[in-house]
């Protein structure tokens, strides 16, 4: 891009040409935030993608949440600005040996976390995200039999919390597990007062510590809602941004939990998600690529379980 290119003015001038609409994940860059018509968490996300009147959806965040919108909205153009904005959990599951897995419990009911690709989508019966997942594991019958994929960590929270036993895939997102014990120990002493707040993708030895545990939306919710001076904020860094913002004025005093030395971030970020650049969207709506497409046989199956997802949610 030409560097006298405005490219704010420009994606401003080309989504309403388009007829586009540009929705964004919590955890990307806050300048993307700052441009997206709807920021959201993945059950938000995928109900945008479905009801939206825009021609096309830019999709800034990682490769499953396109394949989600496209699998909603066949008929939509489905872009995102970087086709190599994957996801560890995602890669965790692929989809033959899933499929193999499965075929061992055939008498189980198969709920994913939304965080997997259109195949695994294909072979679940219902799709949950971190804030949905209880509430539609509490409508199951108790005796129901479950395998949950691919988040192990994300599975025993639910587990745990519905009281059911399930059989877990063993994936991971590799943010959320990388956030240090020892250095939260350290903080937690620097700030005793502080409340722990976490999301579900972390590990048990994080989340019995938390004081609240949710999806990102909730996250916000809590501690905008919450008359509390500090929070400590286990998840993804780029929800700072809207946290902040929300913040504003409160006095309330927002820290992010550390991440161990294997992130180049001192608190978490997800490489992924940090893929999305104000640029590469200018040129994701320009160029209407990369496109996301997903072959008719495995989105009709997907729709299956993604929409039973969006029922049970009501
Ligand atoms: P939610 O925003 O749905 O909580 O998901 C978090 C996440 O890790 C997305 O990749
Ligand atoms: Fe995947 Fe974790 Fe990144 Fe979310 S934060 S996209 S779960 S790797």
């Amino acid at each position: 891009v030409a560097p006298e290119v405005d490219l704010v003015a420009e994606i401003n001038r080309l989504r309403k040409e388009k007829n586009a609409v540009i929705l964004a994940h919590y955890y990307v860059d806050g300048a993307i935030q700052d441009l997206a018509d709807y920021i959201g968490d993945s059950l938000g996300l995928s109900q945008q993608a479905a009801a939206t009147p825009a021609d096309m959806i830019v999709f800034c965040g990682v490769h499953f949440m396109g394949e989600t919108a496209k699998i909603l909205s066949p008929e939509k153009k489905v872009v995102i600005p970087d086709l190599n904005a994957g996801c560890s959990l995602a890669d965790s599951a692929p989809a033959d040996k899933f499929a193999a897995f499965k075929a061992q419990y055939p008498d189980h009911l198969v709920l994913s976390y939304i965080n997997c690709s259109a195949e695994i989508k294909a072979l679940s019966d219902i799709i949950v995200t971190s804030s949905n997942a209880v509430k539609i594991v509490e409508q199951l019958p108790k005796d129901q039999k479950i395998i949950f994929a691919p988040d192990a960590n994300l599975g025993r929270y639910v587990a745990k919390k519905t009281g059911r036993d399930m059989v877990l895939w063993d994936g991971a997102c590799i943010v959320h597990v990388d956030i240090s014990e020892a250095k939260l120990k350290a903080l937690r002493e620097k700030y005793p007062n502080a409340l722990l707040v976490a999301h579900p993708e972390c590990k048990d030895n994080i989340l019995l510590q938390a004081d609240f545990v949710g999806s990102t939306t909730a996250i916000l919710k809590f501690v905008a809602e919450t008359p509390h001076d500090e929070f400590i904020v286990a998840t993804e860094a780029g929800i700072l941004h809207k946290m902040k913002q929300a913040a504003a004025g409160t006095g309330k005093k927002i820290i992010p939990a550390p991440a161990t030395e294997n992130n180049t971030c001192a608190c978490s970020e997800c490489p992924y998600m940090k893929m999305n650049t104000v640029e590469k969207l200018y040129n994701a709506l320009l160029y209407e690529q990369p496109e996301i497409t997903v072959p008719e046989d495995i989105r009709l199956k997907a729709y299956e379980s993604v929409n039973r997802m969006l029922e049970m949610s009501k």
